[in-house]
């Protein structure tokens, strides 16, 4: 089983204070997630990050994957909120100036390889094999099925794909987990941190089909949430309190780091 870095805890909370100050949608817990799979590398290849908005996960992962010995990481995004299901960036153009800033103020600015550009544009060039594809860019289905579909080839075997909001009104997120992850043979450990949802690539299929039961279980019960969902512009009343009430049965707790790596190795 591979090792957590030395004095990886308190790594860990001393980036969390730093990605503090960075403007986000990441809750604590999200931010140890990325921070582990980015300094604990399961596969061969690079980390590759979908929506970098103002550089918060943006950080993280840069400066967690040095512990892992990575030169850079690479992110694309072309920082104008072009999705209907982007963040309000409240009367700015772009989200440039702010995700230079950070990544600068952070000193990762040549720790990473910036695309400002969209997701499927950058996927036609692409040919580096990845350990950790984190997709965090359009959420609408199309886009989050583009994200996938454009980058999933290039996953090395062991590598994790995580996707944020999975757990969040959008119908993206949640339907490329349950169709294209938790349905493949090709995925094996699989959960929840949060609302960011993550699986293990497998090229092997039988590696895979060890993780069948957990998955199916999984995909219950996300399949009680897709009605409240799809079709559906906003929750609102009971509608909302019945949607949250199935999503609290979907496990999301802090992830363990010891436990994960076990359950990955
Ligand atoms: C929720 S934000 C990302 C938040 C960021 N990961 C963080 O931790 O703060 C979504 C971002 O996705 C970007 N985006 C939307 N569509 C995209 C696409 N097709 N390709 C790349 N980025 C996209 C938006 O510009 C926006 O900055």
């Amino acid at each position: 089983m591979k090792k957590l870095p030395e004095s990886f805890d308190s790594f860990v909370e001393n980036l969390l204070a730093e990605a503090e100050t960075v403007e986000g949608f990441l809750s604590p817990n999200e931010m140890r997630f990325l921070a582990l799979v980015a300094a604990c590398p399961t596969a061969n290849g690079d980390v590759l990050e979908i929506g970098s908005f103002k550089g918060k996960s943006t950080v993280i992962l840069a400066k967690a994957a040095q512990l892992a010995g990575d030169a850079k990481i690479y992110a694309v995004d072309p920082l104008t909120a072009p999705s209907a299901t982007d963040p309000d960036l409240r009367g700015d153009e772009s989200s440039l100036k702010d995700f230079q800033t950070n990544i600068e103020r952070h000193n990762v600015a040549d720790k990473i390889e910036f695309h400002q550009t969209f997701s499927y544009q950058l996927a036609e060039t692409w040919t580096r094999p990845l350990r950790f594809l984190w997709i965090d860019g359009d959420h609408t289905y199309k886009g989050t099925k583009l994200d996938f579909d454009g980058f999933a080839p290039h996953l090395a075997d062991g590598a994790i794909v995580a996707m944020h909001d999975v757990l969040h009104e959008f119908d993206g997120g949640i339907r490329v987990f349950m169709e294209d992850i938790l349905l493949s043979p090709n995925f094996g450990a699989s959960g929840f941190c949060g609302s960011i949802g993550w699986a293990q690539f497998r090229r092997d299929k039988q590696t895979g089909a060890r993780f069948r039961a957990e998955k199916l279980a999984l995909y219950r019960k996300l399949s009680r949430l897709i009605p409240h969902i799809v079709f559906k512009e906003n929750l609102r009343g009971w509608e909302k309190k019945i949607y949250k009430l199935k999503r609290s049965r979907v496990p999301r707790s802090a992830v363990n780091p010891n436990d994960w790596l076990k359950l990955v190795s």
